[in-house]
């Protein structure tokens, strides 16, 4: 397969979703019909479901944390850490997935825009808490500072997505974007390639079926990213 033939001077942004996870045996949203394992995402992605039903939001977000705990990192995401590593300061990974898969990889320079499984916040006094230091036995699990309701740190829909001015800023940077398994439908995220490329920046994309944003891009490699990645780079 072509390499991607990336120079020293590039600045690289990448953008992933579900699909770069799928491989280690997350299911991506897609794949359930617009369910997320049985849920509706109104029930367990938005304010108003966790309003309505604070246990079965938290219980929701346990079973995923467990379950993100419980895979490992696949080739997809080992070829970006390889990719960081020749890119140094050059280059910036910006996920839409909570697992932390990533971050397990080795991958340092990583935004999470739409929050992260393994942190949650305080409804009340805002205090971040990793999950691991959490007591998750209660139905509600509660702030250690305050005693009020945690929440899980994930941006919901209807929420602003984390860090988006230092997403924004390095779009402005960027020689080149790489879309890799997401559907793009999801916005603001959907739109980054867009906007690199009215920005005359090379775009590259990588998902196993052709993304809703395909007219903006220029090199388009279908199939697993698992096994794409670490024959492109
Ligand atoms: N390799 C590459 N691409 C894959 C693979 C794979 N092994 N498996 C599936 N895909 C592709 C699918 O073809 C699909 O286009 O990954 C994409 C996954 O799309 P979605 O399930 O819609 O996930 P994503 O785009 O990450 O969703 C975005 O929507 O529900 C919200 O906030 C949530 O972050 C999420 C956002």
């Amino acid at each position: 397969m072509t390499k991607l033939n990336l120079k020293p001077k590039d600045f690289l942004v990448i953008l992933t979703g579900a699909g770069i996870s799928a491989e280690s045996g997350i299911k991506t949203f897609r794949d359930s019909d617009g369910l997320w394992e049985n849920h509706s995402v109104e029930e367990v992605a938005t304010p108003e479901g966790f309003a309505n039903n604070p246990i079965l939001v938290w219980k929701f977000y346990k079973e995923r944390y467990y379950q993100a705990l419980s895979v490992s990192p696949n080739p997809g995401h080992i070829a970006l850490v390889d990719l960081e590593k020749k890119l140094n300061k050059n280059f910036l990974l910006v996920t839409q997935n909570v697992d932390g898969l990533h971050d397990r990889a080795g991958s340092k320079s990583v935004i999470e825009m739409h929050g992260s499984l393994n942190t949650c916040f305080c409804t009340n006094c805002k205090k971040k808490e990793l999950m691991s230091d959490v007591d998750l036995n209660p139905d509600i699990p509660i702030c250690s500072a305050c005693g009020k309701m945690l929440r899980p740190d994930i941006v919901w829909f209807g929420e602003m997505p984390y860090r988006m001015n230092e997403i924004y800023k390095a779009l402005d940077k960027a020689t080149v974007f790489m879309t890799i398994g997401t559907s793009g439908n999801v916005y603001p995220a959907a739109n980054f390639i867009a906007y690199v490329r009215n920005r005359g920046a090379r775009t590259i994309g990588v998902n196993l079926e052709k993304p809703e944003n395909m007219a903006y891009i220029d090199e388009f490699f279908q199939g697993k990213a698992g096994d794409i990645l670490p024959s492109i780079l």
